[in-house]
């Protein structure tokens, strides 16, 4: 299957990575992006790259979109005629099934990816244009699978998944650099504290997939009753961090609402 990528930004790029890390050739990816110093090290992987968005159309199956919302219409009106009656896969957040069916003529699925994807641990939900089909669907998600978790939503939830999973990378990097911060402070050396930090946000991630038991339940279990970790805990429910972080995936979701077209 051959892959199109239009736009070799953050996105497109972690995309671009992500696919070729979980076994796509990267011969089958071509890129396109009006900055060719963000294409380079995606050709010296080996994928085909290109500064004209109707390469990534014509020579592939399928076409991820990945610029930002605000320049989603004129990139649209530039391929339009390559991407009637194809499949279009868009990652712009708050722009519609509609608005880039109407634009673009294509079949259309609308992904909120995140950064992750470069990993191989993206989370993602997905809606269906009207025009998808039950075989784009299956497609589009097993690509997405390939590159981690993926859910099928009501296109109106797509903003809340904007809130949590699309902008929650940058939420959890918030507390490393905090954890890093502390550890430092309290005399380890700045590698080990960030290292220790990510582990343990990966561990406690992988725990919660892993074996089904609720984030209550393991709370429960790391807070030995007059033990350490108690303490920590009880500060952190002082300074109502549990509120803070609700309102930041509120008003991030808020925001992809402002801007959906
Ligand atoms: N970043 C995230 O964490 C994240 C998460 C979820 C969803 N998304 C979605 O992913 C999309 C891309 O976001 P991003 O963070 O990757 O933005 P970005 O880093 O700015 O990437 C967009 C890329 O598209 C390029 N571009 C501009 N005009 C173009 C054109 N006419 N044809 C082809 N490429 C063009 C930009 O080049 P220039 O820089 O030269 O303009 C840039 O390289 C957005 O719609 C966003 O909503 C991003």
């Amino acid at each position: 299957m051959r892959i199109g990528i239009i736009g070799a930004g953050h996105m497109g790029s972690a995309l671009a990575r992500g696919l070729v890390r979980s076994g796509v050739r990267p011969s089958d990816i071509t890129i396109s992006d009006p900055d060719r110093r963000k294409l380079e090290p995606l050709r010296r992987m080996g994928m085909k790259t290109a500064g004209d968005n109707r390469r990534a159309v014509l020579d592939s199956d399928l076409t991820f979109l990945a610029v930002k919302p605000d320049v989603v219409e004129r990139v649209l009106a530039r391929v339009r005629r390559e991407l009637e009656g194809t499949l279009l896969v868009s990652l712009a957040a708050g722009v519609s099934t509609e608005f880039l069916e109407r634009r673009s003529g294509a079949r259309v699925v609308r992904v909120m990816p995140n950064l992750c994807a470069e990993v191989g641990e993206m989370a993602s939900c997905y809606c269906l244009g009207r025009r998808a089909t039950p075989e784009d669907e299956e497609l589009v998600r097993s690509i997405l699978s390939s590159i981690g978790i993926t859910f099928r939503v009501d296109e109106d939830l797509m903003n809340a998944v904007t809130g949590l999973s699309g902008s929650g990378p940058a939420y959890i990097y918030l507390v490393l650099k905090a954890m890093r911060d502390a550890g430092r402070e309290l005399g380890l050396p700045e590698e080990i504290a960030l290292k220790l930090a990510a582990q343990t946000v990966k561990g406690a991630g992988k725990m919660l997939l892993e074996d089904g038991r609720s984030p209550e339940k393991l709370l429960d279990e790391v807070c030995t009753p007059g033990g350490t970790t108690v303490e920590g805990i009880a500060v952190l429910r002082r300074k109502k961090v549990e509120d803070a972080i609700k309102d930041a995936i509120k008003a991030a979701a808020k925001r992809a609402a402002e801007l959906s077209r």
